[in-house]
């Protein structure tokens, strides 16, 4: 579904990713892994669209994509959550979601979706009318995330989900990542906690400052040495 081949990625003369590929299959969960700064908001960044990779080639569903705006790769059903969900603040719940369906093909199907979404998040529902920016920190992931699904994804992107949310919100979100995926969305996700990325994926990728450094089923990784290195300094 989605192939990255051989990107780097700079900004300016700083080059901050190096040969990076991966792919995700249809119906796969897959997270990508590394620590502060190693590049994973950059990689994500160039497959949706913002940035230009200086080499190397995105593929979506077959067709290349990294020479494309980003407003028609969400329109071919890529949708990207960015880190610190980045709601409208001064928009209302309704009015951010809204938004979200915007391209034509997802435009023609707003009413219908909105429904999924507010089934998935009952909350959202509840505060349709309210600001965005005086929802808690987990009801605002929770309206990133929804806005996303609003563009109809056949994969979603989410850069950090978890980060700040509390333990119970966390369960929240790992149990709607399930139900988007049951729906037959693909997801691929960056977290920097091993336990939970890998919990929750069929297969991860770990990076290292620009580099991926191991890749595999999430089974097999949790009990890598190497992983063990990479995230624990042991
Ligand atoms: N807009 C930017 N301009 C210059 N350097 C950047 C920019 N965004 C990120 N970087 C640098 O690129 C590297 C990777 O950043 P990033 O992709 O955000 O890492 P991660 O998401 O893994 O924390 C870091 O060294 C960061 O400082
Ligand atoms: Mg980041």
């Amino acid at each position: 579904m989605l192939k990255v081949s051989d990107i780097e990625v700079s900004y300016g003369d700083y080059q901050v990713v190096w040969g990076v590929s991966l792919q995700v299959d249809a119906g796969e969960v897959v997270s990508l892994l590394g620590p502060n700064g190693s590049g994973k908001s950059t990689i994500f960044n160039t497959i949706s669209g913002l940035l230009k990779p200086k080499a190397g080639r995105v593929e979506f569903e077959g067709a290349r994509i990294d020479r494309q705006p980003s407003h028609q790769i969400v329109r071919r059903g890529l949708a990207h959550i960015l880190e610190r969900r980045r709601v409208f603040p001064y928009l209302t719940v309704r009015q951010n979601l809204w938004l979200g369906g915007y391209h034509p093909e997802a435009r023609a199907h707003r009413v219908e979706t909105l429904k999924q979404v507010y089934e998935l998040f009952p909350r959202l529902r509840e505060r349709e009318s309210q600001l965005a920016y005086s929802l808690s920190g987990g009801e605002q992931q929770m309206l990133a995330l929804g806005r996303g699904l609003m563009s109809r994804p056949k994969l979603l992107m989410v850069d950090e989900p978890f980060l700040g949310l509390s333990p119970a919100v966390v369960q929240e979100m790992k149990d709607a990542f399930k139900r988007i995926n049951a729906e037959g969305v693909s997801i691929l996700f960056i977290e920097q906690n091993v336990q939970v990325a890998l919990s929750m994926s069929h297969r991860g990728y770990i990076l290292e400052s620009g580099r991926l450094v191991l890749e595999g089923e999430s089974e097999a990784l949790l009990t890598s040495a190497e992983v063990k290195r990479v995230f624990l300094g042991g």
